[in-house]
């Protein structure tokens, strides 16, 4: 018995569906940090660009030097100050904030506005430098303690749902592969099950709300239940053919020994009577020898597939009526073939099929009535007839002649086992042709095999 220590496929699938979930979330969370980092820089440049436009409007006429020196206050603007073009101009002792080539190239006008965060006394700090009339640059520049508490703030909550959401991816994951193989875990316990005490009885039954579902474990499900009725219907059948062979044995076996008895006691018995019980005893020992050999050859089931070859209806059905007529002298047989029809198939199955066909029509008609067997091409299909003048088989007959053991009430009193028809249908289904039983117009019965074209 197979037994799955760890299941394998519910662990990779929770991870695999926990890890998709929890790199989106992620994803999305980084993408949230770096927006919000950049709006709230974007909202301090705008407040310094406000700010150092209200500036230039105040200081119209000043020249170069330190407006506001508070550089280390939070409160803006609290530092700014005016550079002139030329390092040498008058006014710049004391300037607070950094001058670098660039401030001076935009004092001079040769390139435009920018930002820059600087490092004062220890403080970071945004600067904007600006050109100013005059051939000077106007610089302010503000702490920027508020903007990176905020970035930080956000970025620690971020962190905080992240974390949240990965539990969550977990647990969804967690969920998802267990509600999803559900049905796939109770397939295998059913296998297990059937595996353990050999009983297909046993069938998956899937909760309504599953069972409207149509995916593929739903699929999977019906095609598994599907297989179990036909090995439960193949078990149930060997176990009928068991028991109906066992059973059909019986009787002939108690004659059997009824006459061995009898004639165990020969001596008490006249000649005349001795050799009715010898002749009954071999005529008895004959049935039984053909009745087991039928139930062996129904037991068999595919045809050997070295024996298959191309095979002439036309010359089996005169070779197998030929046969017939020498066992059923009083009968008279006719043929209608077409020639020129060819099946793929073993002969002597084939043969076998059909002797099993004219002996029932022998048997069961009256002496002299016509059997007529027929071989003719129609569209689609070669079909070979047996057709007999014979009381045909009743309506209520009909479903069951093809039954193992089934004989009809009418036909107990003539010798035979009722395999003959069982065997006959079994080789037709094995060479892929159908054979069918039907009522005559006008009485008799008709047996009808049809191989596909
Ligand atoms: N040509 C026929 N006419 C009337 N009834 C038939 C005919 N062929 C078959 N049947 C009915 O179908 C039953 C089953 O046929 P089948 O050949 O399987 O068994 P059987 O001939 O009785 O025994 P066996 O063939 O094993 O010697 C027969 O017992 C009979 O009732
Ligand atoms: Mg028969």
């Amino acid at each position: 018995m197979i037994r799955f220590g760890r299941p394998a496929l519910r662990g990779r699938l929770a991870l695999v569906t926990s890890a998709a979930v929890a790199l989106v979330a992620l994803g999305v969370l980084a993408a949230a940090y770096v927006v919000i980092r950049y709006e709230l820089v974007r909202q301090f440049d705008l407040q310094l660009k406000q700010q150092a436009g209200l500036i230039a409007q105040q200081n119209r006429d000043d020249g170069p030097g330190v407006l506001f020196a508070e550089c280390n206050w939070l409160a803006a603007p609290a530092c700014a100050q005016i550079v002139p073009a030329a390092p040498d101009a008058p006014g710049q002792r004391g300037l607070v904030l950094p001058v670098t080539g660039a401030t001076r190239r935009v004092a001079a006008g040769t390139l435009g506005e920018f930002y820059s965060n600087i490092s004062h006394d220890g403080h970071a700090m945004r600067m904007f430098t600006t050109p100013l009339r005059g051939g000077n640059a106007l610089q302010v520049a503000a702490r920027t303690d508020t903007v990176d508490k905020g970035v930080r703030q956000a970025g620690l909550l971020l962190t905080a749902v992240g974390g949240a959401g990965v539990l969550l991816a977990a647990a969804l994951g967690y969920v998802v592969s267990r509600t999803s193989l559900r049905p796939v875990t109770r397939l295998t316990a059913t296998a297990e099950r059937i595996a353990a005490t050999r009983d297909p009885a046993h069938r998956i039954e899937l909760p309504p709300y599953e069972a409207r579902r149509q995916d593929e474990i739903t699929r999977l499900t019906t095609t598994f239940n599907t297989m179990l009725d036909e090995l439960e219907e193949a078990v149930a059948a060997q176990r009928r053919l068991v028991a109906d062979a066992s059973h059909e044995l019986r009787t002939p076996l108690t004659a059997l020994r009824t006459n061995v008895e009898l004639l165990a006691r020969a001596e008490r018995l006249t000649p005349a009577q001795r050799e009715r019980a010898s002749g009954a005893l071999g005529r008895q020992l004959r049935e039984v020898t053909g009745l087991v050999n039928d139930l062996i050859e129904l037991a068999r089931d595919e045809e050997p597939q070295q024996l298959v070859e191309e095979v002439r209806l036309d010359g089996l059905a005169e070779r197998c009526v030929a046969q017939a007529r020498g066992h059923w002298p009083d009968t008279v047989f006719t043929t209608d073939l077409d020639g020129d029809v060819t099946v793929t198939g073993v002969p002597a199955r084939l043969a076998r099929l059909l002797s099993n066909l004219l002996d029932n029509a022998a048997k069961f008609s009256p002496a002299g009535a016509p059997v007529e067997v027929r071989l003719a091409r129609t569209d689609g299909s070669v079909d070979l007839t047996v057709r007999d003048h014979g009381p045909g088989i009743s309506a209520e007959d009909l479903p069951y002649v093809f039954d193992r053991f089934y004989r009809s009430r009418e036909a107990r009193a003539l010798p035979g086992s009722g395999l003959g028809l069982a065997m006959a249908r079994q080789i037709a289904r094995a060479h892929g042709a159908e054979l069918t039983a039907e009522r005559a117009e006008a009485g008799g019965a008709r047996f009808r095999l049809r191989f596909p074209a």
